[in-house]
């Protein structure tokens, strides 16, 4: 059964790049992304790999840790790196799980039949320092993913985390968000004192208000 938004997700124990990692430990109260993907020594995953490393900064200022998965070992994963510091001109800086018994690929489901019995597909969690899963995204093998709206979709679940508020589409950081159905019109000044606007009844926005 694959896991749902607001489920914990599953503890485990396993070998990576930065030694046995327990899942919940090594999480500690930070914020988490898991992303598998495919294969090691692959072009795609190559530049993921190197696009991750170097969004670090933007990753440790909200308080998020990063770790990668692939079914191959953890000696072809260490060679790997090598590859990806040298051609994505940086340094790794987060571990990458080596599962080749498939442990973590079948808790978390990362193994899709359909597109392949023996590798993992491209999939991301976000968890939540509850350790809930507060997003899923399955991409295929074909298609790198974008981590930029990765970090976007980080800052809006920590925004909403706090605020009365949602995101509303292709949002960014500064601009305006959009009021909860639940605030009543007549207390939107007291929780957002910085304005707000009444498009609709139901459509009402306001700056962002951690700002
Ligand atoms: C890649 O990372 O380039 C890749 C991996 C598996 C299948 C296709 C592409």
């Amino acid at each position: 059964m694959s896991l749902k938004l607001g489920d914990i997700a599953p503890d485990f124990k396993a070998e990576s790049t930065a030694g046995t990692i327990s899942f919940h430990e090594w999480l500690g109260k930070s914020w988490g992304i898991l992303f598998s993907h495919p294969a090691d020594y692959t072009p795609v995953c190559t530049t993921e790999l190197g696009t991750v490393a170097k969004l670090k900064k933007e990753f440790d200022s909200r308080n998020v840790k990063v770790i990668a998965l692939s079914v191959d070992p953890l000696d072809s994963h260490l060679g790997w790196v090598k590859d990806i510091n040298e051609t994505q001109h940086t340094e790794v800086n987060f571990p990458i799980i080596a599962d080749p018994v498939f442990l973590v690929a079948k808790l978390y489901d990362m193994i899709h039949p359909n597109a392949s019995d023996k590798f993992t597909v491209r999939s991301v969690f976000v968890i939540d320092p509850d350790k809930k899963i507060r997003l899923t995204i399955t991409y295929p093998a074909s298609t790198g993913r974008n981590f930029d709206e990765l970090l976007r979709v980080i800052d809006s679940l920590q925004l909403t985390a706090k605020y009365s508020v949602a995101t509303p589409a292709n949002w960014k950081r500064g601009e305006d968000v959009v009021i909860a159905p639940s605030v009543k019109t007549e207390d939107i000044p007291s929780k957002f004192p910085k304005g707000h606007t009444i498009i609709k009844p139901y459509l009402r926005t306001t700056p962002q208000p951690d700002l």
